[in-house]
């Protein structure tokens, strides 16, 4: 078993790893040492020559040299990481998975007095506000340092010692927490394995007396069932509400029949519920929780790759009527979100690949390396490959997709500015989900066709460039995305687009890529409206489109 150091600089990593090497006669590595051992040169030279890019390749190839993590159940080595190692997802998988990190937590105040007596002054420390910018830098990093055994204050060795002795006495860990962070949309959870006791702490946290799991039956089978065992022998008393499957559980009488079940269970406000399932389950099961006893808490465990990298974060809730889809809802937060990616890999190619739709939008808004990731792992794993979810590939694209996310979400909550731009690829795709009655395209795929849409129309008014336009649809192509034409009629998506909840006043905002992310434009001409329908509907040469529906 290796133990990983991590936190701030200053907060003692290296002194406090040598120490734990030492009592336990294991290996000790310093990373930025490995760095300099491995390139022949100093990290200070590395970064006067490369600067902070360079520096981050040397330490992802110095991470991944370290190996898998070994299956010796006695404490082998002690890794010191760099404070800033931790920042790149694939390291934290790496350094993260079947290890057990300890965060070295120390004020900012101390830290910094401590670096600027250190010999080697970080350049961090130099500036005219020290304390602010190790301030900045801890609210930035504390969300990559808290999977790890929060040690604050004075180090005891001994202490930390003990609680690795008790964790290896429950052999090799199986969970892998790679971020965790109190927003103000709830707390955000990403790891591996994680379900069961992310849901038991927070439940604790709640000060819950039992469990009470709403799940449908898909969902129960591949995650809600293992979750309910592992917290029963805990000592949890669970209860379960069963709702329907898939799209059937967004229904208002789904909803009266959830509640109804609620009561018979005497659940009362103080109780927290726990969602599992896809986007339509936390959906559904969100909007119970919002409008039960005029709201209770929710915590969302989400089982598809929609719900964890987008349905079960941000707080929106609803349920269709047959005027329309996602008609009634509410705002309501869950407490937690927990996003397990060991539950995706059950999931079937179809639901992958359209849930790869709204990630390659995500990545558009403005993540070039989340495009890459998708590129690089997401095509096999879109094939029903298990091994990106292995490899660390699908952990980074929802931690990608879900911090992009809670920050725009928290900047925005109720959808009056930027968190619009969450909409690219929307008008169109809409258009062309509802033009198909909401069932033969799912909503990932319908935003493909919405997202080469939305380039056609950046094209058009040269917004962006001919080579990302190509790149974001060779990547649909390899995805097997918005290939053939959909089987709906222009008119209709026409027609849907018209009465599109994205109209300001009458005139129609469109989200639009730009050279780098996006930008919204109501000054979308009908022309290029028509060059973005016959690109998205896969139609060549494009279709004259009906002036007097007025849209532009
Ligand atoms: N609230 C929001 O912000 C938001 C955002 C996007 C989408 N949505 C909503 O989300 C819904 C779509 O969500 P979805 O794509 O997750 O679909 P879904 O919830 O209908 O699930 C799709 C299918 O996958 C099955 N499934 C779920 N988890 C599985 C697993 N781990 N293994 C195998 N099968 C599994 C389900 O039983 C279902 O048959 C839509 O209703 C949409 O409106 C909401």
């Amino acid at each position: 078993m290796d133990l990983v150091l991590v936190g701030l600089p200053g907060s003692g990593k290296s002194v406090v790893g040598r120490r734990i090497a030492a009592r336990r006669r294991a290996e000790f590595i310093d990373l930025d040492d490995l760095i300099e051992r491995q390139t022949g040169r100093t990290v200070q030279s590395i970064f006067a020559d490369e600067g902070e890019a360079g520096f981050r390749r040397a330490e992802h190839d110095a991470v991944k040299s370290l190996g898998p993590a070994g299956t010796d159940p006695s404490l082998t080595r002690v890794i010191a990481t760099g404070g800033g190692s931790v920042i790149d997802p694939r390291n934290r998988w790496l350094l993260y998975r079947g290890r057990f990190p300890v965060w070295l937590d120390g004020s900012p105040e101390i830290l910094t007095s401590r670096l600027a007596r250190s010999a080697n002054v970080r350049p961090l420390v130099t500036g005219p506000d020290p304390v602010g910018t190790m301030r900045k830098l801890a609210a930035e990093r504390r969300r990559f340092y808290a999977p790890g055994l929060q040690v604050s204050g004075t180090v005891h060795v001994e202490a930390i010692l003990r609680t690795l002795e008790t964790r290896l006495d429950d052999g090799t860990p199986a969970a892998t927490s790679l971020l965790r962070a109190d927003t103000a949309i709830g707390r955000v959870e990403i790891g591996h394995g994680i379900a069961a006791t992310a849901v038991a702490s927070a439940l604790t946290r709640a000060e819950a007396r039992r469990a009470i799991l709403l799940a449908e039956p898909k969902t129960w089978d591949v995650a809600g069932s293992a979750i309910a065992d592992a917290l029963a022998d805990d000592g949890w008393p669970v209860e379960r509400v069963m709702l329907p499957r898939g799209e059937n559980a967004k229904r208002l009488h789904v909803i009266e029949e959830t509640c109804r079940a609620l009561a018979r269970l005497r659940v009362d406000r103080r109780e927290t519920l726990v969602a599992i399932g896809g986007g339509a389950l936390t959906d559904a099961a969100g909007f119970a929780a919002a409008t039960y006893l005029r709201g209770v808490p929710i915590v969302h465990v989400p089982t598809t790759l929609v719900g964890q990298i987008d349905a079960a974060l941000g707080g929106k809730t609803a349920v269709d009527i047959p005027e329309g889809k996602n008609l009634i809802g509410a705002f309501h937060q869950p407490v937690a979100f927990i996003a397990d990616v060991a539950l995706l890999a059950t999931l079937p190619a179809r639901q992958r690949r359209a849930a790869l739709g709204e990630a390659v939008k995500m990545g558009v808004l403005g993540d070039d390396r989340l495009l890459e990731v998708i590129e690089e792992e997401g095509v096999a794993f879109a094939r029903g490959s298990n091994a990106p979810i292995e490899s660390g590939a699908i952990a980074e694209i929802v931690e990608r997709c879900v911090w992009a996310k809670v920050e725009v979400v928290t900047a925005d909550e109720r959808e009056s500015g930027v968190r619009m731009t969450l909409n690219l690829g929307h008008t169109i795709g809409h258009g062309v989900e509802a033009a198909a009655g909401y069932k033969a395209i799912l909503h990932g795929e319908a935003v493909a066709y919405g997202l080469r849409g939305a380039f056609a129309i950046a094209r058009s008014m040269n917004l962006t460039t001919p080579e990302r336009e190509r790149r974001v649809n060779h990547l649909l192509d390899r995805l097997g995305l918005a290939v053939d034409p959909p089987a709906v009629a222009l008119d209709a998506v026409w027609e849907r687009m018209s009465t599109d909840k994205k109209h300001a006043h009458g005139r129609l905002n469109w989200v639009v890529p730009t050279e780098s992310g996006v930008a919204v434009r109501s000054d979308v001409p009908a022309e290029a409206v028509e060059a973005g329908l016959a690109a998205a509907l896969r139609l060549a040469p494009p279709e004259p489109i009906r002036s007097e529906a007025g849209l532009r």
